[in-house]
């Protein structure tokens, strides 16, 4: 068989490298090119087939780069690497994630409709009234007693009936009234909050009335009252908002009932993980 027949053949420098039969000068030289080509391609291959002999040998610092190099020119490797890569990325997410869902949890779990509070620290707390029974937060306090005379400016007379509450003190509003009047437990929340989910335990909520209109003190008539009408209008002036207005799902109206959301504590104590 001749090399000068087969040349377009993919099967061309084995076959002649095997062929001994003797061939024409112009195409002996030809297959002198051919084999000196084949020789310097097996030279290159035995090179280099040693030098990763040698790298395999030394399995540990020295072949760092190079499998570096071979896992990246592989699909299914690459495609590994990057879901490693993706997961490793995702993981300080997944854990942020998850501590915020705890946190939610914890800080927005409400109970027969109310949400949960803290209760403010004594040394947070002013006196808005002489005989000291009834304290807000002092920013709260400063707020309403400002708001307080501005009223009085105007005629209207604002009255604070209620601050800040302990624990203890809405234990007795929800279980010793209830008690008292011999109401069922959901007809007791739609009124007072549980202990531990009242607003007033924070120091930042208020209930107000009209010291013109006594007979309206923590009723829904009070939103027919002088002093309702002169807050809706000038509250927000003060920071003061109601809680909990007409379409307030889960409690009701209670238009007596008022919050400071004038600074970042506040803020955050009514607004942040909260779901209503
Ligand atoms: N009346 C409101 C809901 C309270 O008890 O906090
Ligand atoms: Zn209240």
């Amino acid at each position: 068989m001749s090399v000068g027949n087969n040349q377009s053949s993919p099967d061309e420098i084995p076959e002649a490298l095997r062929d001994v039969t003797p061939v024409p000068e112009t195409k002996r030289s030809r297959l002198w090119l051919l084999l000196g080509s084949g020789l310097g391609l097996s030279l290159l291959v035995a090179i280099a087939g040693g030098y990763l002999w040698d790298q395999n040998s030394e399995p540990n610092v020295t072949s760092a780069p190079q499998s570096e190099e071979s896992v990246s020119d592989s699909p299914e490797k690459e495609s590994a690497i990057a879901e490693e890569n993706q997961e490793n990325s995702s993981s300080p997410k997944s854990l942020s994630s998850l501590d915020k869902t705890s946190a939610n949890t914890e800080t927005s779990k409400e109970l027969l409709g109310h949400l949960p509070y803290q209760q403010a620290p004594a040394e947070t707390l002013t006196a808005l009234t002489a005989d000291g029974r009834i304290k807000l937060r002092t920013p709260a306090a400063k707020a309403f007693l400002e708001m307080q005379a501005a009223a009085r400016r105007d005629g209207v007379s604002l009255v604070p009936l209620s601050g800040f509450r302990s624990v203890e003190e809405q234990e007795y509003l929800f279980f010793g009234i209830k008690a008292k009047r011999g109401q069922v437990t959901t007809e007791r929340a739609e009124v007072s909050a549980p202990p531990g989910y009242s607003e007033h335990h924070t120091g930042y909520a208020i209930d107000i009335g009209d010291g013109n209109a006594p007979a309206t003190h923590v009723k829904k008539s009070f939103a027919k009252t002088e002093a309702f009408r002169w807050l809706k209008e000038n509250a927000p002036r003060y920071s003061f908002e109601l809680s909990f207005p007409k379409d307030h799902e889960e409690i009701g109206y209670e238009p007596w009932h008022w919050r400071y959301v004038g600074n970042k504590s506040s803020l955050e104590t009514f607004y942040q993980d909260k779901q209503s």
